[in-house]
């Protein structure tokens, strides 16, 4: 079969019919990349493999929510959509509702979204609001304007998102043949860990769910929205996630656990997975390699008995921020046009 997205995929456990118009980038079919270097760096007796979900066509996983929720949109005959946003959602929406023809703004914290996930909502012609807030006060004044205008909400509160985001769930299972052992995830407003646990229970499986916020924005772990939640990882920069009730039995169902790591741990997966395995993703991704380093020890003392199977999802691509980038980085050197002195810089 040629493949042309997840709604043609997985259409017999989708919520569409044959009347519901698809709009489609062909997302989903990413990569589900065995970690060795990784493995053989943690010292870890166990198979390491990375859903690199920065493959989708405009760089993160909101893309298979989104599929669905601007094709049911269309189906329903919306003429406009909005959302609030960290950045991924605001592109993935911009870039939809742009190929839907459907008008979409979006909402997002002033001077607290990365560059890239930027310049895409603008360059696919959403109207932008940059609100002088966090996300948490975006989200809200968004579902007040549902309430009161004829505007489709795509944020994970529209349950066609979840619907389309438990396909990489799926995808897990159709590649490795069985659900693995440990799921970790990235935890913002915890949509993606409720779509990806429906995805699993749909297939009577499951791994356990291990879910990390960053220590600077981690409600759920505090057990009380954070009024000022604080992190280099802008994605999950979350202070009252919407999906707050169904991560948690997300972890409780799986018997897994919802953890913070800080900002240090994921600046230190990040570049890992970029030098070690060839994988740029942005920080908020990288909090899920940074839980399974910190729970290395509790899985190896588990180990023992099998080898387990460990998915890491990868949320977004690397060029989303580049200025946390360069940041993170060795810097270039600016050299004159001398031989010497570059081969000196090489190294040779
Ligand atoms: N990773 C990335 C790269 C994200 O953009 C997000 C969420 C998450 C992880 C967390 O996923 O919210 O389902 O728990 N970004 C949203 C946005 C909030 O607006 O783009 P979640």
């Amino acid at each position: 079969m040629i493949y042309k997205g997840i709604i043609e995929r997985y259409k017999k456990y989708l919520p569409v019919t044959d009347k519901t118009p698809i709009i489609t980038l062909y997302e989903g079919n990413t990569p589900l990349l065995r970690a060795k270097n990784i493995e053989k760096f943690l010292d870890i007796n166990c198979e390491i493999y990375l859903k690199f979900e920065g493959a989708n066509p405009t760089g993160s996983f909101k893309d298979r929510g989104m599929t669905m929720a601007i094709s049911k949109a269309v189906e329903c005959r919306s003429k406009a959509v909005i959302c609030a946003s960290t950045g991924n959602t605001a592109a993935s929406a911009a870039a939809y509702a742009a190929r839907a023809g459907l008008k979409c703004s979006v909402i997002i914290p002033d001077g607290s979204i990365a560059l890239g996930k930027l310049s895409q909502a603008m360059m696919h012609g959403a109207k932008v609001i940059a609100l002088k807030g966090n996300f948490d006060d975006a989200l809200k004044i968004v579902l007040e304007i549902t309430e009161k205008y004829p505007l489709t909400l795509v944020n994970s509160l529209n349950p066609y998102r979840i619907e389309g985001q438990k396909t990489a769930a799926f995808e897990i299972i159709d590649f490795l043949g069985r659900a693995p052992d440990y799921h970790f995830i990235p935890v913002g407003n915890a949509g993606n860990i409720t779509a990806y646990w429906k995805g699993y229970t749909e297939w009577k499986t499951g791994p356990k769910m291990m879910g990390f916020q960053a220590s600077g924005a981690a409600p759920i772990v505090r057990g009380k929205p954070v009024k000022n939640p604080k992190t280099i990882a802008t994605a999950i920069k979350i202070g009252n996630p919407a999906s707050w009730k169904k991560a948690e039995q997300a972890r409780d169902e799986s018997k897994g656990v919802i953890d913070t790591v800080t900002d240090g741990e994921i600046i230190k997966a990040y570049k890992l997975l970029a030098s070690l395995e060839g994988i740029f993703v942005e920080p908020a991704s990288a909090a899920s390699v940074a839980g399974l380093i910190k729970y290395k020890d509790v899985i190896v003392s588990k180990a023992k008995q099998s080898r387990f199977t460990i998915v890491c999802t990868l949320t977004g691509h690397g060029l989303k921020d580049p200025d946390r980038a360069i940041k993170s980085a060795i810097q270039p050197k600016v050299i004159d046009q001398n031989m010497k002195k570059i081969l000196k810089a090489i190294g040779l």
